[in-house]
């Protein structure tokens, strides 16, 4: 009796998380919605916002992808003091797409999206524009967050939202340094 009442209870326990469908229960209290997928996704041609993208992604338990152009950018490439360097060239003309490896999978799963980048002359890469055009952001809450030798995302922001009306975006910052608390405070505010 004791065997078949305890099988009961287990089946029950069963039933509930089924229905439960992916909720979270922590200390007995339910979440009121299924917790997001997060994906960190990010550009960087020198490795500073790799590194912060990395922290970024263990802090909020996210998927990492780096956002790779088919032509890597040497160094040659950066000099913003040369007006024909390649990274000139494309900053220069707003329509620029520089190619991307497209290997991105699954994205359809992912309720938020960070996306980093490096701030070039005051705005994002246009290989950021190449990675929005690339996959649907429609329905997503995407996050920016950059680095930079002191300029803020504000006008990425401001820009990127300006050309992609139909994308949520939520917000930029410049986390030059990942100070863990700090960043978690801007993570729930993101949500
Ligand atoms: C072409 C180019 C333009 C840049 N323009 C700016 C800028 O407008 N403001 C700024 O603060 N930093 C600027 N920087 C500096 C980068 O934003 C900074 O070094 C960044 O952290 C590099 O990130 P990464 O290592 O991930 O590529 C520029 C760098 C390059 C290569």
């Amino acid at each position: 009796m004791r065997k078949i009442l305890f099988l009961a209870f287990v089946m029950l326990g069963v039933t509930m998380e089924l229905l439960a469908g992916g909720m979270k229960s922590v200390r007995g209290i339910q979440a009121t919605a299924p917790v997001q997928k997060v994906l960190v996704a990010y550009f960087s041609a020198t490795g500073s916002t790799k590194d912060v993208a990395t922290d970024l992604a263990k802090l909020t338990s996210a998927t990492l992808y780096e956002i790779k152009p088919t032509k890597k950018y040497t160094l040659a490439d950066l000099d913003w003091q040369d007006e024909k360097s390649r990274s000139s060239v494309e900053m220069k003309n707003k329509k620029s797409r520089p190619e991307i490896v497209k290997d991105l999978k699954g994205l359809e799963s992912y309720g938020v999206v960070y996306i980093g980048f490096p701030i070039w002359w005051y705005t994002a890469p246009t290989i950021i524009n190449t990675f929005l055009e690339s996959y649907n952001f429609k329905g997503k809450t995407v996050v920016l967050f950059a680095t930079s030798g002191g300029s803020t995302p504000d006008k990425a922001l401001k820009d990127l939202k300006a050309s992609y009306p139909d994308i949520n975006f939520k917000g930029a910052k410049l986390i030059n340094k990942f100070d863990e608390k700090v960043v978690k405070t801007w993570v729930n505010t993101c949500k």
